[in-house]
């Protein structure tokens, strides 16, 4: 009977080990997997905060005459970059004159905050939750201020974001707190917030 009862546990023992070594996969740490994201795709930090990687620039053109006086000089036809941003960070509010296409890659879902030249403040998630209102693109308009979080503790996302005509840094405005709580007093909690 005592053999029994000793081979059942060695059983039971055996069984559990082999399902464990199967089945558990060492939970990778946050910091190790962004550092894998950035070194992998070979990221840069970005002056708005997270980084980047410009990963298309068009070789053809747009002559200065045909994009008219918000720009000075040729911009190339289109550009595009991967972004990724980690909690604990932010992309500050900023713009630029031509539309930006944001896409979701991987991650959590970026809170992405908009007030439009108007002066209306709104904000979409961008993520893959669809059946709760997260979007896996969104155009910001040319002109509006924009800025994106990670909301969530301890994690990152990885989206990419498009242009056209395409990106200088010529046409980039990244304002001071002060000068933007200035342009919108009626939004100074997120501008606090997301302005440095
Ligand atoms: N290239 C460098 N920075 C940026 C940016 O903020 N947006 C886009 N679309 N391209 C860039």
């Amino acid at each position: 009977m005592k053999r029994v009862i000793v081979f059942v546990f060695i059983g039971i023992f055996t069984t559990a080990t082999v399902v464990y070594l199967l089945y558990w996969k060492p939970k990778k740490n946050m910091t190790t997997e962004i550092q894998t994201i950035v070194k992998s795709l070979n990221l840069q930090p970005h002056p708005e905060g997270g980084y980047f990687k410009e990963t298309y620039r068009s070789k053809k053109t747009i002559p200065n005459a045909i994009l008219g006086s918000q720009y000075e000089g040729d911009r190339n036809e289109s550009t595009c970059i991967y972004f990724l941003l980690t909690s604990g960070n932010f992309s500050a509010f900023h713009k630029i004159n031509q539309d930006e296409i944001w896409h979701y890659y991987k991650g959590v879902s970026l809170k992405l905050h908009i007030i439009s030249k108007e002066g209306n403040y709104s904000y979409v998630m961008i993520g893959n939750d669809f059946e709760n209102g997260e979007v896996p693109q969104y155009v910001v308009k040319g002109g509006d201020w924009f800025a994106a979080e990670v909301l969530e503790k301890d994690a990152y996302t990885l989206v990419g974001c498009t242009v056209a005509p395409g990106f200088d840094f010529a046409d980039f405005v990244l304002p001071k707190k002060a000068a933007l709580l200035e342009l919108f007093p009626q939004h100074s909690e997120i501008i606090e917030h997301l302005t440095h």
